[in-house]
C-alpha cells in the first residue's frame, strides 16, 4: 500500500512505491524467478470435509478445483509468499515473510455479531466443518499496480455468512484482523490505525466470487498471506482482502475501513479494480505481473465482468 504520510518504519522502505522494486536487484531477481463456541454447531449440518490441518505447509484436502484466471500462468509460490503487504509485520514487502512467524493461527476463534440471528464466537474448525474446501485460481491486483495469479483454497464467503442468518438490517459486513501486540511486536511501526478493518456491502459479500481463503497452492495459508483465514475478492484492489480475520459484524451503515480512514481521496470504500479511475498519484490503466518484465493493461473489475451488475447505475468515478 502507499500512503502519503509515511510511518516511521517506511523510511527504510525502498519498496513503498512499486516502481522502487525495480531498483532492488535481489527483489527483481526473485520476481523473475531467478535466485531465490460454537453457537452455530446446530446450524453446521454434516461434515463433508475434515477441518483444515493447522500446521503451516500442511496439505489441504481439496474437494473441487476451478480455474478463474483466463488460463493465465500461476505466479510462483516463492514470489507470492515473499512479496507481501501485511503492515502489522512490517511495511517492506519482504518483512511479513521474515516476521509473521510470531502469529499463532491455532487455536483461532471468530466473533460474529451485529444484525444477525445467530451471533456468537465460533472456533475456526467448527466454522469450516460443513464446507467442502475449493481451490480457485484468481487474479489478484494490488492498488500499487502489481498483480499475481494464485490458486487459493477456501470456501465461498456468502455460504459462511448465511449460516449466521443476517437480518434485513444487515446492509454491510465489517471485518476485523487480530491485533495482538505480543504476536505482532512490530505493529506499532505500521503507520496505520489497528486493528486493520475492512468492509463490504452485503450483496458484494454474498457474490459467488467472494471467497474466504484458508490456504494457497494446496496447502495451509502461510502466516504472511493472512493465516488462518482471509478474504479474497478478485475484482477489488488487494487491500480489501483483509487477513487473519477475528471479527465479522453485520451492520446497517457503511463501516470504516483502514485505508479509507487514512487517506479517503486515495482509497475508496468500493475499491473495484477500474482502469478508468486514476489513483490521485498514478494511473491504474496498467499493471506489472510479478515475475514479468513488461506491464499489461488492467481489466475492468480485474477481468471479472460478472460483478458489474452489483454496481449498475452507480457512478464509479464517485464511488471508487
Ligand atoms: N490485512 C491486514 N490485516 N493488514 C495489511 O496490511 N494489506 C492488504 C491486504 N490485507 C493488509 C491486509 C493489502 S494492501 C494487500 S495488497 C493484500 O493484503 C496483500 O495480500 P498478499 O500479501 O497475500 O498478496
Amino acid at each position: 500500500m502507499l500512503i502519503r504520510i509515511p510511518p516511521p518504519s517506511a523510511v527504510r522502505s525502498g519498496e513503498i512505491t512499486p516502481e522502487a522494486s525495480y531498483r532492488n536487484r535481489r527483489r527483481f531477481l526473485a520476481d523473475m524467478g531467478i535466485g531465490a463456541v460454537g453457537l452455530l454447531t446446530a446450524a453446521c449440518g454434516d461434515a463433508r470435509e475434515a477441518p483444515a490441518p493447522a500446521a503451516a505447509n500442511a496439505a489441504l484436502t481439496i474437494a473441487t478445483r476451478s480455474e478463474r484466471a483466463g488460463g493465465e500462468t500461476v505466479t510462483p509460490i516463492e514470489t507470492v509468499t515473499t512479496y507481501n503487504n501485511y503492515y502489522e509485520f512490517g511495511t517492506n514487502k519482504e518483512d511479513p515473510s521474515h516476521n509473521a512467524g510470531t502469529l499463532k493461527p491455532r487455536p483461532w476463534a471468530v466473533k460474529i455479531g451485529g444484525e444477525c440471528e445467530l451471533p456468537g464466537t465460533i472456533d475456526l474448525d467448527t466454522l469450516l466443518k460443513p464446507h467442502a474446501i475449493e481451490e480457485r485460481i484468481y487474479r489478484h491486483r494490488c492498488v500499487e499496480a502489481w498483480s499475481i495469479v494464485v490458486p487459493w483454497a477456501g470456501i465461498p464467503l456468502g455460504e459462511v455468512l448465511k449460516r449466521f442468518k443476517p437480518t434485513s438490517k444487515a446492509k454491510y459486513v465489517a471485518f476485523e484482523t487480530i491485533y495482538d501486540k505480543a504476536q505482532m511486536p512490530d505493529a506499532k511501526w505500521s503507520g496505520i490505525e489497528l486493528p486493520y478493518v475492512e468492509g463490504l456491502r452485503i450483496d458484494e459479500a454474498m457474490h459467488p466470487l467472494a471467497f474466504l481463503s484458508i490456504g494457497m497452492y494446496g496447502k495451509v495459508m502461510p502466516n504472511q498471506n493472512g493465516a488462518p483465514l482471509r478474504l479474497t475478492l478478485p475484482w477489488k484492489y488487494g487491500f480489501k482482502s483483509i487477513k487473519s480475520i477475528v471479527g465479522i459484524r453485520f451492520v446497517e451503515t457503511m463501516p470504516p475501513t483502514t485505508w479509507n480512514k487514512l487517506q479517503s481521496s486515495e482509497y475508496g470504500f468500493f475499491s473495484n479494480v477500474n482502469p478508468e479511475v486514476q489513483h490521485p498519484r498514478w494511473s491504474q490503466k496498467s499493471e506489472r505481473r510479478l515475475g514479468e518484465l513488461f506491464k499489461r493493461p488492467t481489466l475492468m473489475f480485474n477481468g471479472y465482468p460478472e460483478v458489474a451488475s452489483l454496481y449498475a447505475g452507480m457512478d464509479l468515478h464517485k464511488f471508487y
